[in-house]
Formats: structure tokens, C-alpha cells, sequence
């Protein structure tokens, strides 16, 4: 089994490999977290996307989409507190000049008390064989119960320190837990200072009439101030939501984390809007809402968990992230945020403009609350991608690498392939392509012997495989050939789209939810 460093490389290779992540401006030597999607992560990316929209827009009669501009007026960022609080807590190591996250230090600490955690757990796990309990297991050994104690408390501290903005605090902190410098090694940091992650630009021609402006670092506010426009024009009755899906931009600090941070990425949101007093009972909805649309994705049920925020953001009051098992660890994937009236509120004070709510049940006016739910479309594509990527022992003793993406989110969902480059087969292969391409993403292949194709399309994810023998010239049958399974099974070809349509299809996977 490699360990997390050489499983993540492998990730990131792969990715780059087979066509789906690039780093951006790779030929003048990259740009730090900044990707492109090539030609398979476009379609793994569109995807995703249209899984999430589908569950969250078409599927919901009381949701409804937009797409607002990445520039917004200036003041949008002052209503929403990203001028004054948007910030991390940064640390420079005094001999390698490197700067990192104050409180991701701390985290990593954690994550690798988290991991002794796991250690006791397999140790266990083969100790006592089939009668081991793993729930009971960690709820009484000793060990067990002594590293999370310590996590908790660590991670209460830093959670306390950073509300009440006690920098010194999170500095004392690093220092007591003699945390060092991954480069240097040593402990010779500076103090902690705040940093803001909005990227400033600026708006107009002549430099005395520019405008500053920033780009957006979240979506949500795009949501927030047309929310009075949408809800006008949609005769939208609470409760409602608004989602959207698009570009935001932070300039974070970021320590070899390929897509999982990035400074420019995609968000997929979702505000719901509430009457105040319900917001509680709409919080524990969504949690097990988003959650069940991940699991109907089917890449692993253990992968998930909540990490219930003792933090709260400024506008928070209460918030919950769903985190996933990364190459790297548990991490943020999505978060789910009872978000008050801060925004309105603020929106409202700043604009001067009225944006509340009449009831006609109630016969009165409010702001509404609002319930968030948010994820990185970036991070869900790796949380996808890693989850999917297997070495695989096969009964003759090779290996296989296999790309056991979902059916439905596979950017070539069948390659179809005619045994031999003569005899007419590939002129009947390709008409396959033909007929299939109106409904699926389909790709020919015709280079290397089959089993080399075979392998090929395993690694890129693609869930079926065709091949047209010399036998299809009369019976008009084919092979078709499962990824997962890589059981072959004849069918004709004239039910290709039935079988291949049945197991890509949205409706089929999002039932699951
Ligand atoms: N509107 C609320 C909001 O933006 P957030 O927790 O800052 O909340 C929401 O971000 C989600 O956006 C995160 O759970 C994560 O999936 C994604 N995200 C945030 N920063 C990111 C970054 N730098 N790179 C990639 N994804 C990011």
C-alpha cells in the first residue's frame, strides 16, 4: 500500500497522463495553483456540474438558477464583511522565508495524531480478525481516546483563538506543539498576521476614473443582491432557493495541494431562503440532503463525515462541513452554513434598497434567513477523480490501472473498437459511433491489440468497451465489455443505446438518493 505523498503523485500524474488536468501556463513554467481541464477533465468537470444542477435546480420545483457577473460593485464586498474579515492567518518560517496558513499548520498537526488513530485501528483490525468492531473500538481503547482528546482540545484552542482574534495565541500555539517548517525543520517563525485573499483589479479606462473593484471570492453575494429581482419576477414563496454555479477567485497560500485549493476556481452554491425561526430544521435538511447526494455517486460510504464548526464565520450561526477522504486525508469538501439575515441585513444597510419578504400567510414583511449550501466543483472533481483511481491484482498475477469513475459522470462513456484494421470491420465499428454519438460521448479506437485498448480505456475511466469481430458482419452482434467487472457479454447492436443509456443515465443515479 503507498503511503499518502506517493497515492496523491499518483493522482496528480494520472490526471495530467490522461487528459484531464494540466497546470495552467505549464510551457512558461506554471502558474502556483492555477489548472486547466484538458480535453477528458472538461467533460468530467461539465459532469459533475450538471449532476449537481439537476439535483439541486430541476429536480426541486422551489429552486431556481442564475448566473451573475464575476465584477460586482465595490460595495458589495463591504456589505458581505469580505473587506474587513476575509483574511487567514498567515506565518512566515524565518529560514526558509516561506509562508504558510497559521491554522492549516495546526490542522496538519492533527491530521497526523488522526493518523495514529488509523494505525490503532488496522493494527486492530487484524488482531482480532472478523469479531473486530470498529466502532467499539474507538469509542473504548485508551490510546484511542487519548489522541482525540488531545485533537479536540488543540482544535478547540485554535478555533478560540482565531474568534476572539487572539494572533499571539495561534503563535503560542505553533510554538508549544513545537510544529516546524517542513523546509527548513526549524521553529524560528514570525508572528501571525492577517491576510486579505480578495484580488484587487480595477474598472475604466483613465487611471484618475478607474474603479477598484475585486473579483468575486464567493458566488453567493451574486445570489444575495438579485434575491428581491428573482424573487419579484419568479413569484418565488418562501422557502426558496437560488443556485449558481461559476468562477471565484482567492489569493490563498497554498502548499502543494494541486486542485484541492486553487486561486482560481469553481464554485457550485446554493442559498435557500427562510422564514426566520425555521432556520435550525432547515440546516439538519440540507446536511442530510447533500449528503445523500454524494453517497447516490457511490464512492464509498465511509469516505464522508461532518466536521460541525466551532468557528463561526461572521455571518454564521451554525455551519457544518462535509468532509471527504482525500489522498491526504479528511478534508473540507462542502459546507452548509445557516447564514441569519446577516446578508440582507447588510445588503439592505449599503444599498439603501428594501430587500425583504411580504408573507401573505403571516400578512407581514421580514428578511428572510437563509440557508447556504456550498462545495468547489474543483474539489468535488478530485474527491471523484482520487476516490476512482485503483491498481487492481488480476487472476494472472498483473496488475490493472482502472479509473472506476462513476458511469454517469465518465467523460467517454463507451469506445468502440473493430478487432482488426480490415475486412470491413472498422467501416461497421464506425457507424456505431455514428448512431451512438446523438446520445453519449463515444470514442473509436483502432491502434494496439484489443487487450492493450482494453487497458487504455480502464485508465481513462471510460465504462464500456465495443468490439466488432468478424462475426458482426452477420449476426450483427458485438462484444461488449464492462470496466469494473470486465465481464464480456454478446449483444446486438441494435441494443447498444438501451444498455449503455440504463447505466450513464442521471435519473438511474440520482434515484439513489
Ligand atoms: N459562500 C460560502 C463559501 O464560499 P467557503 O467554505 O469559503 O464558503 C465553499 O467555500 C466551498 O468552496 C468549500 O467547501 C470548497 O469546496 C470550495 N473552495 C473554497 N476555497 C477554495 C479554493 N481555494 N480552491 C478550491 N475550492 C475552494
Amino acid at each position: 500500500m503507498a503511503n499518502q505523498d506517493d497515492q496523491f503523485k499518483k493522482v496528480i500524474s494520472h490526471a495530467k497522463e490522461y487528459g484531464y488536468i494540466f497546470q495552467s501556463s505549464e510551457i512558461y513554467d506554471g502558474l502556483s495553483a492555477v489548472y486547466d481541464y484538458a480535453q477528458n477533465g472538461v467533460e468530467l468537470k461539465k459532469n459533475i456540474r450538471n449532476y449537481w444542477w439537476k439535483a439541486m435546480v430541476q429536480l426541486n420545483d422551489n429552486i431556481v438558477g442564475l448566473d451573475s457577473s464575476i465584477f460586482m460593485h465595490p460595495k458589495t464586498w463591504k456589505a458581505s464583511g469580505h473587506v474587513d474579515a476575509f483574511s487567514d492567518p498567515l506565518i512566515d518560517n524565518k529560514d526558509s522565508k516561506k509562508r504558510y496558513r497559521a491554522d492549516v499548520l495546526v490542522e496538519d498537526y492533527c491530521a497526523k495524531i488522526e493518523a495514529k488513530i488509523d494505525k490503532e485501528v488496522k493494527k486492530a483490525a487484524k488482531r482480532f480478525g472478523d469479531a473486530f468492531n470498529k466502532d467499539e473500538f474507538v469509542a473504548t481503547n485508551g490510546r484511542v481516546l487519548g489522541y482525540k482528546e488531545k485533537i479536540d482540545s488543540i482544535l478547540k484552542r485554535l478555533g478560540e483563538s482565531l474568534t476572539n482574534e487572539d494572533l499571539a495565541d495561534v503563535k503560542a500555539l505553533i510554538e508549544e506543539l513545537e510544529i516546524v517548517c517542513p523546509l527548513s525543520g526549524s521553529r524560528n517563525w514570525t508572528d501571525v498576521k492577517q491576510f486579505n485573499l480578495m484580488f484587487g483589479t480595477k474598472l475604466g479606462a483613465s487611471a484618475e476614473s478607474a474603479m477598484d473593484l475585486y473579483l468575486r471570492p464567493e458566488t453567493a453575494q451574486g445570489i444575495f443582491v438579485n434575491f428581491a429581482n428573482v424573487q419579484k419576477t419568479g413569484r418565488m414563496k418562501i422557502p426558496f432557493g437560488i443556485a449558481q454555479t461559476g468562477k471565484a477567485f482567492r489569493n490563498e497560500i497554498v502548499a502543494r495541494q494541486f486542485i484541492f485549493r486553487m486561486r482560481e476556481f469553481e464554485q457550485m452554491e446554493m442559498q435557500f431562503f427562510i422564514k426566520p425561526g425555521t432556520q435550525m430544521e432547515w440546516y439538519d435538511f440540507w446536511k442530510e440532503n447533500r449528503l445523500k447526494w454524494h453517497k447516490s455517486l457511490g464512492l464509498g460510504e465511509d469516505n464522508y463525515r461532518f466536521h460541525d464548526h466551532e468557528k463561526l464565520a461572521h455571518y454564521a450561526d451554525a455551519a457544518s462541513d462535509i468532509e471527504f477522504k482525500f489522498p491526504f486525508g479528511f478534508k473540507e469538501l462542502e459546507g452548509i452554513h445557516s447564514r441569519t439575515d446577516f446578508d440582507l441585513k447588510a445588503h439592505e444597510a449599503h444599498s439603501g434598497k428594501k430587500l425583504q419578504y411580504f408573507d401573505h400567510e403571516e400578512n407581514k414583511s421580514y428578511t428572510p434567513y437563509v440557508l447556504e449550501t456550498s462545495i468547489g466543483l474543483d474539489r468535488m472533481f478530485l474527491a471523484v477523480f482520487s476516490s476512482s483511481l485503483m491498481e487492481e491484482e488480476l487472476e494472472n498475477n498483473t496488475t490493472r490501472t482502472v479509473l472506476k469513475l462513476p458511469a454517469v459522470l465518465a467523460p467517454t462513456k463507451a469506445a468502440i473498437f473493430p478487432l482488426v484494421k480490415k475486412d470491413g470491420l472498422p467501416e461497421i465499428a464506425k457507424q456505431i459511433v455514428e448512431d451512438l454519438k446523438w446520445d453519449f460521448n463515444v470514442a473509436y479506437d483502432e491502434k494496439d491489440a484489443v487487450g492493450k485498448r482494453y487497458r487504455r480505456q480502464d485508465a481513462a475511466g471510460t465504462p464500456f468497451c465495443i468490439t466488432v469481430d468478424h462475426d458482426t458482419i452477420d449476426d450483427k452482434m458485438v462484444t461488449i465489455r464492462h470496466r469494473d467487472t470486465m465481464e464480456q457479454k454478446r449483444v446486438a447492436i441494435a441494443d447498444l443505446k438501451d444498455i449503455i443509456g440504463q447505466e450513464v443515465d442521471v435519473k438511474h443515479w440520482l434515484k439513489r438518493m
